[in-house]
């Protein structure tokens, strides 16, 4: 027979909601029902409501809303069927069992749960026993006080290879050894698993001792290992299983909040300073089952991980296992602790509070990943650029969720546009500007700017510039300082290309330098078509008193300008030609795009405002006369 709904509404009717609830809600009378403060979220007034007639609860606060075996699963993270027996039991009803097989199942476990919780006592008792002085004396010196021992079991395995197997011989070999307690070897009587190890229990979520962990005291072989925990066994599957949990979860319901740290004692640590919302995992990575039960907790858990490059490593293991299962709602975070240190050491040495100052700005999981696949120095080489960009698109299409798939996605190429392909600096403080150092213009600018320019685009931007101020002071400049045209002679012919308008210009210019040539380097007066320096400039090379060097250095820097901006306005139109003639075209090329369009908006704003400080800054100069 399975469980069928009448058997559910059996059950359900046999419980009184209310005293199940009120287990671990305050709850008061209010008419025929009982009000709470809501243990789903964060309130000061009761919203919370349950009605035992009707056996609903429900929040009118978040919404929360459910029986008794919603209760129990939500509230306090059991399986369904879990919930199910332990309503049952409570309610002295059997739960119906399906098969034979199954209920053979369910009376083995029922065994074992008999035996680890027949060690889980004999252990205590160990402890407090003469044999189990130094293992209290180790608990002392480590700082745990006998309310946070007793709370968390702490238990002594005594040394010996029998001590364990007489004290429960009553169970049987063949139990004690299913149970994990006990070793049998082919060749070698069985023998005690733990000796001599200080034992923690483990529990499940309904607060059974389902295994343990058992430390070495300090000053013990040192080539065994440090922690030595039960085999998996019907009742423990390490990677289902959160150390801690059952205590946990309902904090964490509470707060909102859960923290996942990496060892047994760091849990111990934190729930002895005050912060009880703390699981730890089974000395493993952390399994997709493990990231679902703490998803069950909280939206977001907080993972603690030491802040050196094994920790590092951990953070992105986690992370990119829970890449494929996000949802809405639902991710990781990280805090990376100072290097060395252990959640543990951090409460010793900075209290609880130094821990909750911590955890109160964790690291989301894209920043993570991002950070990570981003490394330290932006990529120069296109390969690199190519296999950063790759990296990231495949985490992103990892993630099972469509909608957060393509979100992430596009985050992340945004920020890897923007590092990989940053704005140019200004001038100054540039990395290798087009136009170097004050007065030094690096002659491949143009060959650089030029190739960009998209076909058809040249003409439409000579007409556009062909009231152009920029161009006009920069001719007049050079007819005012000849000797200076044939040093910006490539940039000068690369322009006249780029911008037939600007053609004749050039060409007067060209020929102004070779009649100084030829004539010896006397000074010529400028035949016509040299353009004449527009009123009101206030560029010193158009000013007869600035000093022939900074002048030089000035009129170089404009040239530079003044070659770069066709290449940044004709790729801006080109990104919006592409964009605008493919608005169906795929997500991530039209994200690029609006990219690199807004990118290249960047490096025109800079070149503006650095015309514009030329300009101010000769306008502000005093003249000297
Ligand atoms: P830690 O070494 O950080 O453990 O290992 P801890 O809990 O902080 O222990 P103390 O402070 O040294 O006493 C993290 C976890 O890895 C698993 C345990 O679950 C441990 O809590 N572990 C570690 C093992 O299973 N075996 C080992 O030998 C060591
Ligand atoms: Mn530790």
């Amino acid at each position: 027979m399975a469980l069928t709904p009448q058997w559910l509404d059996e059950l359900r009717a046999r419980v009184t909601l209310s005293a199940i609830i009120g287990r671990t809600t305050k709850l008061q009378r209010a008419g025929r029902e009982w009000k709470a403060c809501c243990p789903f979220h964060q309130e000061k007034t009761p919203s919370f409501t349950v009605n035992d007639e009707k056996g609903f609860y429900h929040c009118f606060g978040c919404g929360a809303h459910g029986d008794a075996i919603r209760w129990m699963t939500d509230q306090r993270g059991l399986t369904f069927m879990d919930a199910v027996q332990e309503l049952a039991a409570g309610a002295g009803m059997e739960v119906p069992r399906p098969d034979p097989a199954f209920a053979q199942r369910i009376e083995q476990r029922a065994g074992l749960h008999e035996v680890m919780a027949a060690a889980q006592d004999w252990f205590v008792a160990q402890l407090q026993a003469p044999q189990g002085a130094a293992a209290r004396a180790y608990l002392a010196q480590r700082g745990v006080d006998a309310r946070t021992a007793e709370r968390f079991g702490f238990g002594y395995a005594p040394d010996g290879r029998m001590a364990l197997g007489r004290a429960l011989d009553r169970f049987g070999e063949a139990l004690l050894v299913e149970a994990g307690l006990r070793v049998a070897g082919e060749d070698r009587d069985p023998y005690d698993r733990f000796r001599n190890r200080l034992m923690l229990p483990i529990h499940d979520a309904r607060g059974r001792v389902i295994a343990f962990g058992g430390r070495i005291l300090d000053g013990g072989r040192s080539d065994a290992p440090k922690y030595l925990n039960s085999p998996d066994t019907p009742l423990f599957d390490k990677g289902r299983t959160l150390y801690n949990l059952h205590r946990a979860a309902p904090v964490a319901r509470q707060s909102g909040r859960l923290i996942v740290v990496e060892g047994y004692m760091d849990v111990v640590a934190l729930a002895a300073a005050g912060i009880e919302e703390v699981v730890a995992p089974m000395g493993t990575a952390l399994t997709e089952q493990q990231i679902e039960l703490l998803w069950r907790m909280a939206d977001k858990p907080i993972l603690c991980l030491d802040g050196d490059a094994a920790g590092q490593r951990a953070a992105i293991r986690a992370a990119t296992r829970a890449l494929p299962l996000l949802r809405p709602g639902h991710s990781l975070q990280f805090v990376a602790l100072p290097a060395g240190l252990d959640p543990d050491d951090v409460v010793r040495r900075d209290g609880r509070a130094g821990l909750e100052r911590l955890v109160e700005q964790p690291q989301s999981l894209l920043d993570l990943i991002w950070q990570h696949e981003r490394g330290a120095v932006p990529p120069v080489s296109p390969e690199d650029k190519a296999g950063l960009k790759a990296r990231l698109i495949a985490h992103a299409e990892t993630i099972a969720d469509r909608d957060i798939a393509a979100l992430y996605r596009r985050e992340w190429l945004e920020r890897f546009s923007a590092f990989a392909f940053p704005p140019r600096a200004r001038p100054e403080r540039g990395p290798n500007p087009p136009w170097g150092r004050r007065g030094r213009f690096a002659g491949d600018a143009r060959a650089r700017a030029l190739p960009s320019l998209a076909p058809g685009s040249a003409e439409r931007l000579a007409q556009r510039h062909r009231a152009d101020p920029l161009a006009e002071a920069v001719f007049a400049g050079l007819a005012r300082h000849p000797d200076q045209i044939a040093r910006h002679a490539e940039a000068l012919l690369g322009l006249a290309a780029s911008q037939p308008a600007l053609a004749p210009a050039v060409d007067g210019l060209l020929h102004l330098a070779d009649a100084l040539e030829a004539s010896g380097g006397d000074p010529i007066s400028a035949a016509d078509p040299v353009p004449q320096p527009p009123e009101g400039t206030a560029f010193s090379f158009l000013s007869s008193g600035a000093d022939a060097l900074s002048a030089h250095a000035d009129l170089a820097e404009a040239v530079g300008l003044l070659v770069e901006r066709p290449a940044l306005d004709a790729a801006i139109a080109a990104a919006t030609a592409r964009f605008d003639a493919d608005p169906e075209g795929a997500f991530a090329e039209q994200q690029r795009l609006l990219e690199r369009k807004k990118r290249l908006g960047e490096r025109k704003l800079a070149f503006e405002s650095r015309l514009g400080q030329m300009a101010r800054r000769r306008a502000s100069a005093p003249v000297e006369e």
